[in-house]
């Protein structure tokens, strides 16, 4: 059986952690055996939920990531590849300890680890705290970026090492790598697909934290466009800290009313998707009671564990590409062809999507971006001209 993967994502400080933490609690009262873990490597989760890493109570497990630690197992080749390039150009060679602060790094260890605990067998439900919205978002599309990289352009090794860095990037091309690095930065690139396999597959959905503010709204929206675009599925949206009205005085009653409007909005915005509410609390939901209450309060009678029947954005069939764009407009979303390969971009997002062989060789005998959803339409012979 598969976990249920749950990824929460969102603007900074909206209470990704917080909603994680608390739904991982949840599920664990549930009886579910849950694993939390983060991407990122402040240790928001352990402070939220007061404990210390490991088992924090029956059935609850906090995986906090040691990226050096991780590093060193996964990408040991690579830096020695790394510091081969270096090497040569008379450089310092780089430092496992330099790798970690490149950017992404790791959050692409942590999501290396996710998927071998996903692996295991173990864990009913996997609950993720994600980085804020633009990282996490970078990182997810990743590894298909990478993967369209690898097949086309350069060897594995190298295309591995311009993931790491732009500066060995830019160096790269001195030294090709040898068969123990091809070999790694194969695995790298096995384990990233996977991640993303897991990520974007039937038992994985991302729940979309924000505050009732204009400001997150905005980015709100433009991260479930993008998530789409890049194939995860979000099947819910959480609005934390909304006051409570009633009893107010005008400082609480205009803001209670500026959020009830935004509320309002953002049911039009994210239809269908439910969105669950949770009270801004009188103080800072710490540890594993208030979490729970939290959990409580955040689904109600929902389900939360329960399989999504959100559809897959992404579909084709034998004459038609249909892509969900939920919120994007037609200025924001451009559409190119290169060979077998159709680039899509959102704003400032883009996908590269390989064509199956049944319409690589076929024409776009339309285009068109309806309600949110985008379709290509090839035309219905065999081979194409143009
Ligand atoms: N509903 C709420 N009522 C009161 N305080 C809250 C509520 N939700 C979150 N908080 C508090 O707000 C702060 C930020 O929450 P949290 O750490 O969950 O946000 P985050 O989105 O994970 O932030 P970051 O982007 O920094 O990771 C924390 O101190 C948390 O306890
Ligand atoms: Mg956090």
């Amino acid at each position: 059986m598969s976990p249920r993967v749950l990824l929460f994502t969102g603007k900074g400080g909206v209470g990704k952690t917080t909603a994680a933490a608390a739904t991982a609690t949840l599920a664990a009262r549930r009886g579910l055996k849950t694993l939390i873990v983060s991407t990122d490597t402040a240790h928001s989760l352990a402070d939220a939920l007061d404990v210390e890493p490991g088992e924090v109570a029956p059935g609850l497990h906090l995986h906090q990531v040691d990226t050096q630690k991780s590093l060193e197992r996964h990408w040991g080749d690579l830096q020695q590849y790394a510091r081969g390039v270096l090497g040569e150009l008379g450089l310092d060679e780089i430092t496992s300890e330099e790798i970690t602060v490149l950017p992404g790094a790791e959050e692409i260890i942590a999501l290396l680890e996710l998927r071998e605990h996903a692996r295991e067998g173990r864990w009913d439900v996997i609950v993720v705290d994600c980085a804020p919205t633009a990282e996490t978002l970078r990182l997810l599309a990743l590894p298909e970026a990478l993967d369209w990289h690898v097949g086309r352009l350069l060897p594995v090794g190298r295309r591995i090492v311009r993931l790491v860095s732009p500066f060995v990037r830019s160096v790269a091309h001195v030294s090709t790598p040898g068969e123990e690095v091809m070999s790694a930065g194969e695995r790298l690139h096995r384990g990233l697909m996977e991640v993303r396999e897991l990520l974007t597959g039937d038992h994985a959905s991302v729940r979309l934290v924000l505050t009732p503010e204009s400001v997150v709204l905005a980015e709100a929206r433009r991260t479930l466009t993008s998530l789409s675009l890049y194939g995860y599925r979000v099947d819910a949206v959480i609005a934390n800290r909304v006051f409570p009205s009633g009893g107010a005085d005008e400082w609480r009653a205009q803001w209670a009313a500026a959020q009830s409007r935004l509320l309002a909005e953002a049911e039009q915005s994210f239809a269908p998707l439910p969105i669950h509410v949770v009270p801004y609390l009188p103080a800072e939901p710490v540890g594993k009671e208030a979490l729970a209450s939290v959990g409580e309060a955040m689904y109600g009678e929902s389900d939360p564990f329960a399989a999504h029947d959100v559809e897959p954005p992404l579909r084709l069939s034998a004459d038609e590409l249909v892509l969900a764009l939920p919120g994007a407009g037609r200025a924001d979303v451009d559409l190119a062809r290169k060979g077998d390969e159709l680039i899509v971009t959102a704003g400032p997002y883009r996908r590269i999507l390989a064509l199956p062989a049944a319409l690589a060789r076929r024409k776009i005998t339309g285009a068109a971006l309806r309600d949110g959803v985008l379709r290509v339409v090839f035309s219905p012979g065999s081979e194409s001209g143009a």
